[in-house]
């Protein structure tokens, strides 16, 4: 039975009393719209604990002005039956207010220097120190033990493991796999944006990020890698905001077939933006 906390104190009565009995809190936190992919961070989070804790909520700060908050696809009632029938042990279901008492505008701020300023970043100011914001307060209000995080967002991963690291948090980040459909297209809540044609032209991301792995492979040089996807994307009906190659740990590399790269893409197709990234090994 999956019991749903709107306060902060109510859910930590109910983890502090698995506390004592020396049980493991794993935490999945989501803003809703849950999908398959979202059901699997819950399955990985029982591997790795033996209570799941998700929350739900779409967090403002993590959105710019122009962004889509509103319109962002709120589907409380499905997802708590989602998540109950995953065997989920809790759901944290907060307010605006409940998470920022006093406001938006009044919070304390978080800025994760670096990390933040590239690729999404330099996109979207201000949007991982939103995500850094409340992931920060979630980690207080649950104290989880270990927390799972899609690799689809592979620089929010990046950004959410420096601050755990830099601020000691207890909490040990586990990264999942990113799940497809068939045909290719990461799954993500904002694929139901996509109208008509959009939907199959999406997938051309996944066969972008393939491209750009094929041509590391072959030792290709870096710059010319990335124009050229670029160039498909924008021929297919992208707005592409980047395709890069870089490290895990997202500088820059020197040469294609360095172990351990990734080519990761932001792009939009009509009001949607869509990301996603490929790891590999060019060696
Ligand atoms: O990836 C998400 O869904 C959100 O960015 C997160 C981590 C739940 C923070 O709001």
């Amino acid at each position: 039975m999956m019991d749903t906390f709107k306060t902060v104190d109510s859910l930590r009565r109910q983890v502090a009393d698995w506390r004592r009995q020396g049980l493991r809190i794993g935490f999945v936190p989501t803003m809703g719209n849950l999908h398959a992919g979202h059901f699997a961070l819950v399955d990985l989070a029982r591997q790795h604990s033996d209570k799941v804790v998700s929350s739900i909520f779409v967090n403002p700060t993590q959105f710019g002005p122009n962004e889509d908050y509103a319109r962002y696809p709120r589907t409380p009632d499905s997802d708590i039956a989602g998540l109950a029938s995953k065997n989920c042990d809790a759901l944290l279901l907060p307010s605006v207010e409940e998470m920022y008492p006093f406001g938006t505008i009044g919070c304390v701020q978080m800025h994760v220097p670096g990390i933040t300023d590239i690729l999404c970043g330099a996109h979207r100011p201000g949007h991982f120190n939103g995500v850094a914001q409340v992931v920060a307060r979630l980690f207080n209000m649950v104290q989880p033990d270990v927390a799972v995080f899609g690799r689809k967002d592979y620089q929010q991963l990046q950004v959410i493991r420096y601050m755990t690291s830099e601020m000691s948090f207890p909490v040990d980040i586990v990264p999942a796999p990113t799940l497809r459909e068939t045909d290719g297209l990461a799954m993500s809540s904002r694929n139901q944006y996509l109208q008509g044609d959009e939907r199959q032209t999406a997938t051309f991301i996944y066969q972008t990020l393939q491209f750009m792995r094929q041509q590391c492979a072959l030792g290709l040089p870096i710059g010319m890698t990335e124009d050229q996807a670029e160039q498909r994307l924008s021929m297919a009906g992208f707005t592409v905001d980047y395709a890069e190659i870089r490290r895990s740990d997202l500088s820059r590399p020197k040469a294609p077939n360095e172990p351990g790269l990734l080519a990761l893409i932001a792009a939009r197709l009509g009001r949607t933006r869509l990301i996603d990234n490929l790891e590999f090994d060019a060696v």
